[in-house]
């Protein structure tokens, strides 16, 4: 049973106890959704110009990055066409989000469409249109690709790399890259230095997300550089370490253990990279030298 665990902004995420880790920051679910994934990919801005917007999440679960874009797409533009294919591989996690009232503080009718999108599997009203494909995203996003869908805005929001890195592997996200326009923005709350290689290895530029609760920063990408920020020079050695090493998942069907054997002999066939400790030590004193 998912039990609702409060956040520092007020808000409820919930606990995984296959993966060990609760599914938001704890310094707050609702502001993670806003300032990690939808403010960086401009959708208000989008929405102020724009008479359709089309969006991906991948890894939907309770719904706060998709109620939170709708919201803010209305706001600009009630009338802005959506479009939104969204993948889950666990229908209690939304089922529970709204049957404890968790969308609760969204607007009414952004909760109501999505209630009908959790309960269906499909929503149409004359300014919206959602679909939710239940299952492992590996399998779920090809059904996607067919359709020749291209997103505006994709957000990928998995369990973290070391706890699920079956979703941050370079064949995935080649995946979720086809789902992209060539000026389309991708934003995660990760800025490990293997999903930003995975990244890049599919074309796409990668620069540093928002800061937001989390000490590090997130990671917002796109095939046109025009929108992303540049690396520093601390993220730019960063991708030059063993840490940058991919995970790789050829068959998209391998489990995790499999998955970080793989990357384990990668690294250790990788000896021109740097040891990422050594880089962390490098950066960390240097911050600190600079601090007194
Ligand atoms: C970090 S949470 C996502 C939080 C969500 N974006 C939100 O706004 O509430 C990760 C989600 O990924 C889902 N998940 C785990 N493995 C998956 C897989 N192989 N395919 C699709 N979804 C998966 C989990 O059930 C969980 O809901």
């Amino acid at each position: 049973m998912l039990q609702p665990q409060a956040t520092g902004d007020g808000s409820y995420t919930f606990y995984s106890p296959e993966f060990r880790e609760t599914f938001h920051s704890r310094s707050g679910a609702r502001e993670e959704a806003l300032g990690k994934f939808v403010e960086p990919c401009r959708l208000g801005a989008l929405a102020s110009q724009a008479e359709e917007i089309t969006l991906l999440d991948v890894c939907y679960g309770l719904g706060y990055n998709s109620a939170a874009a709708l919201t803010a797409i209305r706001e600009r533009n009630p009338h802005c066409f959506v479009r939104l294919w969204a993948l889950e591989r666990d229908r209690q996690v939304p089922q529970a989000a709204l049957e404890r009232g968790l969308l609760a503080d969204y607007p009414p009718a952004v909760t109501r469409d999505l209630t009908t999108l959790v309960e269906q599997g499909d929503v149409k009203t004359p300014y919206f249109e959602a679909q939710i494909l239940w299952g492992c995203a590996r399998q779920t996003l090809p059904q996607i690709i067919k359709t020749d869908f291209q997103a505006d805005a994709v957000f990928l929001d998995p369990f973290s790399p070391p706890k699920c890195p079956q979703l941050w592997t370079v064949e995935f996200i080649a995946l979720v890259a086809q789902c992209l326009k060539p000026k389309g923005l991708l934003a995660t709350y990760s800025c490990a230095a293997a999903v930003r290689t995975a990244l890049k290895l599919n074309g796409l530029t990668v620069g540093p997300g928002p800061q937001v609760g989390r000490r590090s920063p997130g990671t917002l990408a796109s095939f046109d550089p025009a929108w992303i920020p540049p690396l520093s020079p601390a993220e730019r050695e960063h991708l030059q370490t063993q840490a940058a090493v991919p995970y790789r998942d050829p068959s998209l069907t391998d489990d995790p253990e499999t998955i970080h054997r793989r990357r384990q002999g990668e690294q250790a066939q990788s000896p021109d990279l740097e040891p990422t400790r050594q880089w962390k030590r490098r950066w960390y004193e240097q911050n600190l030298e600079n601090a007194l």
